[in-house]
């Protein structure tokens, strides 16, 4: 399995912070937003991610991120000239994809807690498509879904303006290779995208889709505007202060997963020596 993070979009709702730069790079709390669904992958296991920019921003991912050597894992680059949907991705992939499987996530979707990371390698089925929900106040800006009574999906739809549930489709998606052949047949919607919510639904309707209702023991942030943006960096200063321990650091998950060598740690925490992410880091060695 390979994963995606789609970090492209003018990030408009954030202007004009992100004039000249993507939203994907800027501070949540201590880190780039983009390591949040990096760490995302790596915990469920993903060493090959592909990485999805606008042209402009490309280069500035190269800079911050690299191969991915330093956290044991290989990237690869590709453009998404205009913010033509989120299902334009795997289209975009095919040659990248080659025939495997994938898990996408959205490069400004934070995930928190229990249930996430290892157990994703678990939960994730062979086949089909797999999707994960959470339960939202105010559902009309996200994909929602409906379930049955049995709690099997029931349908779906793009930011419904009178929801009938208040499960949002989060921005993490598992499909099988099927998926470039489907996101072809997508046409645009009136918003003048290929919305992944059709994606979706042509595996629902084959009762192909299966879901993990994520728990309220765990969060689910997203990023797209001023105020969430906001509280998600007071998230995550209040669980790292309380704890100690940081979300989302690379270098950490990478050795814990055997990715990188002790040797290759140390390097890195003299490379940061002198800030807390560094002294982190070196912390994890004794
Ligand atoms: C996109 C998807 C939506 C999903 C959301 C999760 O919305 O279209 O189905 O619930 O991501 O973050 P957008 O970011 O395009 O508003």
């Amino acid at each position: 399995m390979k994963g995606i993070v789609l970090a492209g979009g003018t990030g408009s709702r954030l202007w004009p912070v992100t004039n000249v730069i993507s939203k994907q790079l800027l501070p949540i709390y201590d880190k780039p937003m983009i390591y949040y669904p990096l760490a995302t992958l790596m915990l469920a296991g993903i060493r090959e991610i592909l990485i999805i920019t606008t042209p402009q921003d490309q280069s500035a991912f190269k800079a911050l991120l690299g191969n991915g050597h330093q956290f044991g894992i290989t990237l690869t680059y590709e453009i998404q000239p205009k913010p033509e949907g989120l299902a334009q991705a795997f289209i975009i992939g095919e040659e990248y994809l080659a025939g495997d499987s994938c898990l996408m996530i959205l490069g400004d979707n934070i995930f928190h807690g229990v249930g996430l990371g290892h157990q994703l390698e678990e939960t994730l089925p062979g086949i089909g498509a797999h999707i994960f929900t959470y339960t939202v106040s105010d559902p009309t800006q996200y994909g929602v879904l409906n379930l049955d009574s049995e709690g099997l999906p029931l349908a779906i739809e793009e930011k419904p303006r009178n929801p009938t549930s208040n499960l949002a489709v989060t921005g993490l998606y598992f499909f099988d290779n099927r998926v470039v052949e489907v996101a072809k047949q997508v046409k645009p919607s009136t918003r003048g995208e290929l919305e992944i919510t059709s994606v979706i639904d042509w595996y629902l309707q084959r009762k192909e889709l299966t879901l993990t209702q994520i728990t309220r023991g765990a969060a689910w942030l997203d990023t797209g505007n001023p105020n969430s943006m906001h509280d998600a960096s007071t998230y995550v200063r209040v669980v790292e202060e309380r704890t100690g321990l940081k979300i989302a650091c690379l270098e950490e998950i990478a050795y814990g997963q055997g990715w990188i060598s002790k040797e290759e740690l140390i390097e890195y925490s003299l490379r940061f020596k002198h800030n807390d992410y560094g002294k982190y880091i070196s912390k994890l060695l004794i």
